[in-house]
């Protein structure tokens, strides 16, 4: 392998070339990186009808003691429903209360996880006719075991309209599949609505779960594209994400059912909390907007307006000063600073829908006008041929064999060096080299990744595709980062990225493979910054994807003399004894990469690549 590291030689690659992918999807979010622990917590999933559907809420006690309904009572006009609870036993009397009382309890999202030591903070919303006293606890999955508790008292005068109580509750042991239970030993009647339980320590304060954001970020994602995928569509246009319905105080959202991925969300992660997790990561926020295109229905070009308008509003509320009209909502929720958005993306994967190209031209023409530095993306594929309508960038989505995406490394390697750029903003190896997440598949990805980093002159960005699943609801595999209530860990395909962590902004060196048999290998060379110590690091990244090991000389030249630190030269490898081998909760690092001191570094060095490996020197 030649490697030319001489001054001048190279090409700087995109500073966002390599980012994340949020979706909705496999309860990503709801249940997963938003740390709002009740599921259903304004009694709405069944929509804002009544009866509503109030799943996963269940009643504690039986019909002697406790009767529930849901009527529109709520003091939240645009989530009317609320549980109403009528108590019949109470402390005396012929029917006592069973002990422990009666009421509601939630499981959340099969099961909460209360640590012990760690503080919880509930807020519920209660009205009553008479005086109440609110037994507030997490429990065991069965009830029998209490983890943390206190009780609500107010007079009948404070809760004759709907009040908002919060508490703290510090754990004093932990489950991992425990419940919130609201319980009562008082014969009346309450009313009870937005209840939610998140704990206190969230990433930087600001609701995400700590260890799923710490995962994201230590792969350093330069964009992160949000909220989907099809959740950006919806089936049907009426369930599509809204995103002015998922702004301004929680208790005030409707939630919504995304009947792509069928399950309800309580937008909890609303737009402004993904603009918010932009900003914590220190990434790019990448915003795909429902251009009137649903899988099933779409709004004519004739009358798409009210669309990009709702797209134009998005954006001032993103980055409009704190006395525009949406500006202000942003601001009155704690942000008076914009939010730093610079791309938008017409919808997804709805390139030939009969109305795409004539709706895109709307929002295009709209946002170019308003926002004339706002990169706008295109669902048309531009690869191999010119595009017919203006852009900034295409989208480029790929879900295939192993085999297929390796061999993609070179997909970019004929398109167009002129016009709009790739965003490869889905890619994947699926199917049964996959499985729920492999080696394999991460070496396919892998070569892929090296061709869109020697293609990096024509591509900007690209992101795995989906980032997140909850075992609990699998809805697409395989994913980069599995989860269940308590627990996380990395399949292959989110460690082959960890190899990538640098390549954004980096300089991409020109590098050869010499010998001609060699059709299992790709390589690619890049110098980065690192940006504490200010050094200069150079780091060859090659995929062996057949079986056999492959000895390999490396030769950099044009590197100044004595520029190699032997001490720091390392060496990481991922790999495993067999192509389909996954990680698991019980084997988290099965397949994950390992360093090691690279002892004969130097600008010629003799190596062997391992059967089935990504090695980076
Ligand atoms: O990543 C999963 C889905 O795959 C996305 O929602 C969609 O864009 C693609 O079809």
């Amino acid at each position: 392998l030649l490697v030319s590291a001489s001054e001048g030689s190279g090409r700087k690659a995109s500073e966002t070339l390599f980012g994340i992918f949020f979706e909705e999807i496999n309860h990503a979010g709801a249940g997963g990186l938003w740390a709002e622990l009740v599921s259903n917590r304004g009694f709405e999933a069944g929509g804002q009808v009544t009866p509503s559907n109030i799943d996963p809420w269940t009643v504690i006690g039986d019909d002697s003691s406790i009767t529930i309904s849901t009527d529109l009572s709520s003091c939240f006009a645009r989530n009317k429903v609320a549980l109403r609870a009528e108590i019949l036993c109470d402390a005396t009397g012929s029917n006592v209360c069973p002990e422990g009382g009666v009421g509601i309890y939630n499981p959340g999202y099969w099961g909460m996880n209360i640590e012990q030591e760690k503080t919880y903070k509930v807020v519920l919303h209660v009205k009553s006719l008479d005086s109440v006293n609110i037994s507030v606890s997490f429990a065991s999955v069965n009830g029998s075991q209490k983890l943390a508790s206190t009780n609500i008292f107010a007079a009948a005068s404070d809760v004759s309209n709907w009040k908002k109580f919060e508490v703290l509750l510090k754990a004093k042991a932990t489950d991992h599949t425990a419940r919130i239970q609201l319980t009562m030993t008082k014969k009346g009647v309450i009313w009870f609505d937005q209840v939610s339980a998140m704990p206190v320590d969230t990433y930087k304060g600001h609701g995400f779960r700590k260890e799923l954001v710490e995962m994201v970020a230590s792969i350093k994602p330069r964009f992160i594209r949000f909220p989907g995928g099809c959740f950006v569509e919806g089936e049907w246009l009426r369930n599509a994400f809204r995103w002015k319905e998922s702004i301004g105080p929680w208790e005030e959202r409707a939630g919504h059912f995304g009947d792509v991925w069928m399950y309800w969300t309580d937008d909890g992660l609303g737009y402004y909390e993904f603009l918010q997790l932009a900003e914590d990561l220190g990434t790019a926020p990448v915003w795909v907007v429902n251009n009137g295109i649903s899988h099933n229905d779409q709004a004519p070009t004739s009358s798409i307006m009210p669309f990009v308008q709702e797209m134009l509003d998005s954006i001032e509320f993103a980055r409009g000063s704190p006395n525009s009209t949406w500006g202000s909502v942003r601001a009155a929720m704690g942000h008076p600073m914009p939010f730093d958005l610079r791309y938008v993306a017409i919808g997804n994967e709805d390139c030939g829908k009969t109305y795409y190209l004539g709706n895109y031209l709307k929002f295009y023409n709209a946002l170019r006008k308003a926002y004339p530095d706002i990169k706008i993306i295109t669902n048309c594929d531009a690869s191999s041929h010119p595009l017919d309508h203006p852009a900034d960038m295409y989208d480029f989505h790929v879900y295939t064999s192993a085999s297929s995406l390796f061999s993609m490394s070179k997909q970019f390697d004929h398109s167009p060096r002129n016009g709009p750029k790739a965003f490869v903003s889905e890619y994947a190896v699926t199917g049964n080299d996959a499985g729920t997440g492999s080696l394999f598949a991460a070496l396919g990805e892998a070569g892929f990744l090296i061709g869109l980093e020697r293609n990096s002159d024509v591509v900007e960005m690209a992101s795995y595709a989906p980032l997140f699943v909850n075992v609990k609801d699998r809805k697409w595999n395989p994913d980069a980062i599995v989860f269940n209530s308590w627990q996380q860990y990395g399949t292959p395909s989110y460690w082959m990225q960890q190899f990538f962590a640098e390549s954004s902004g980096a300089t991409v060196l020109n590098t050869t493979l010499q010998a001609n048999s060699l059709t299992s290998l790709v390589a690619s060379a890049i110098i980065w910054q690192n940006s504490k110590d200010k050094n200069e690091y150079i780091q060859i990244k090659i995929v062996n994807f057949g079986s056999n090991p492959v000895s390999l000389q490396i030769s950099v030249d044009g590197l100044a003399p004595n520029s190699i630190s032997l001490s720091e030269s390392k060496q990481t490898i991922l790999t495993s004894n067999n192509i389909k081998d996954e990680n698991s909760f019980n084997e988290q690092n099965k397949v994950v990469p390992v360093q090691s001191v690279l002892k004969n570094a130097g600008a010629n060095m003799d190596v062997v690549l391992s059967p089935h490996s990504l090695t980076s020197f």
